[in-house]
């Protein structure tokens, strides 16, 4: 097992990256501070390993919560579910909320963690890639709006991360790809070495090479948390996790939530945040082929919905927690390993990015 820190003075934690850490109890309820715990999971993933989580709660008073499966669930009333769920067995401002899933459950939870009694322990089990190597750290948690994406939510973290890597053999190879955009993300934004290991193992990764996907979750981790706790609320640096977002969060909600899944999405918003910075000459075109066939090679894909148009874009890049008065801001790279924040660019730059990509 490998234990990463995210220091955040007291309210650091530690993640937990190993194989069969859901059979060592010990790991959860060294966390849990009360005498009282709630599962939250979904209808796909609880049937899976709510056993296995449960049988570490024995001398808890527990309760098992199942939310519907699906990023349009995401929502406020749905939410409601799991405050029901809480009150109708009586938890109270002691009990530890337990996240078993992927980014959905996770980030849902953590917000209903956030907000119970205004406020109680939480803990994140991610079972997808994708929430492996980002959304279970850091703590931002929440729910859509149908007017945007994750427009509702708090900074809160978790008491601790527990990554079992087993939990990914039942993963489909479509959310597995997903999980590996954001692996691509990080290896983008902030380390060459990385992006270069990814292009030297993808193939294991796809094959699910045991020692391959550990790395790759690792440091992914590692990355995330060093961001993390430099700047946890998304003051400066942190915003560079969203290289690719403001375009794919866009896609989402232009075509439904849940039918381009988040991964997918980022994908082909990497590739428009390289074609935009190169429009703009300011990244080498090599590397923006690296980038591309690096995507491509993860089976992403490399190009927005084509019936979407360039002022739906616009418009919906416009709801994004970046945007301050009124000016939008992206996250562009400059090189394989460099990314900036920036509301420097002409809009007219953006417009023929986005065109040239749904010609
Ligand atoms: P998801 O939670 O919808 O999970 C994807 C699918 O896989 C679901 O159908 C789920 O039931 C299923 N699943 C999960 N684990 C499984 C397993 N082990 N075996 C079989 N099936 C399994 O999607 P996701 O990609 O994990 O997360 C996407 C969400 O995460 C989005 O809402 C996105 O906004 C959010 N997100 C948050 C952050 C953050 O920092 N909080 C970062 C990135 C993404
Ligand atoms: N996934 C972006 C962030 O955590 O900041």
């Amino acid at each position: 097992m490998e234990t990463l820190h995210v220091d955040l003075g007291d309210r650091s934690y530690p993640i937990y990256i190993g194989s069969g850490l859901l059979q060592q109890p010990e790991l959860l309820t060294g966390h849990i501070r009360g005498q009282s715990a709630a599962l939250v999971s979904n209808v796909t993933v609880g049937p899976l390993y709510a056993d296995k989580v449960s049988n570490a709660l024995k001398k808890l008073k527990t309760t098992e919560i199942l939310l519907p499966d699906g990023e349009q669930y995401k929502t406020l009333e749905v939410l409601q579910n799991i405050f029901t769920g809480l009150l109708e067995t009586r938890m109270d401002r002691t009990t530890t909320l337990i996240a078993l899933g992927g980014g959905v459950v996770g980030d849902m939870t953590g917000f209903a963690a956030a907000c119970y009694q205004r406020g109680v322990d939480f803990i994140q089990i991610p079972t997808t890639l994708l929430a492996m190597v980002d959304s279970s750290v850091g703590g931002k948690t929440g729910v859509n709006h149908p007017l945007g994406k994750n427009m509702i939510g708090a900074f809160y973290q978790p008491q601790c991360v527990i990554i079992d890597t087993d939990t990914l053999d039942t993963l489909d190879d479509k959310q597995l790809s997903a999980g590996i955009a954001e692996v691509i993300k990080y290896g983008i934004i902030l380390d060459a070495d990385f992006f270069s290991w990814l292009e030297d193992n993808m193939d294991r990764l796809l094959a699910r090479d045991k020692d391959a996907l550990a790395y790759a979750i690792k440091r992914s981790c590692e990355i995330k948390a060093d961001v993390v706790a430099a700047d946890e609320k998304e003051k400066g640096q942190r915003a560079l996790l969203n290289l690719g977002h403001t375009f794919g969060h866009a896609i989402e909600t232009a075509s439904g939530y849940g039918n381009w899944l988040h991964g997918e999405a980022v994908g082909a918003g990497i590739v428009l945040a390289a074609e935009m910075a190169q429009r703009l000459g300011w990244i080498d075109t090599t590397d923006v082929e690296r980038m591309r066939q690096l995507i491509r090679q993860a089976s992403l894909p490399l190009k927005p919905p084509a019936e979407m148009t360039t002022e739906q874009f616009i418009d919906l890049m416009a709801v994004d927690k970046k945007v301050i008065d009124g000016r939008l801001r992206l996250v562009l790279p400059k090189r394989i390993g460099k990314a900036v924040v920036t509301s420097e660019f002409p809009v007219e730059a953006l417009r023929e990015t986005l065109a040239s990509a749904l010609a």
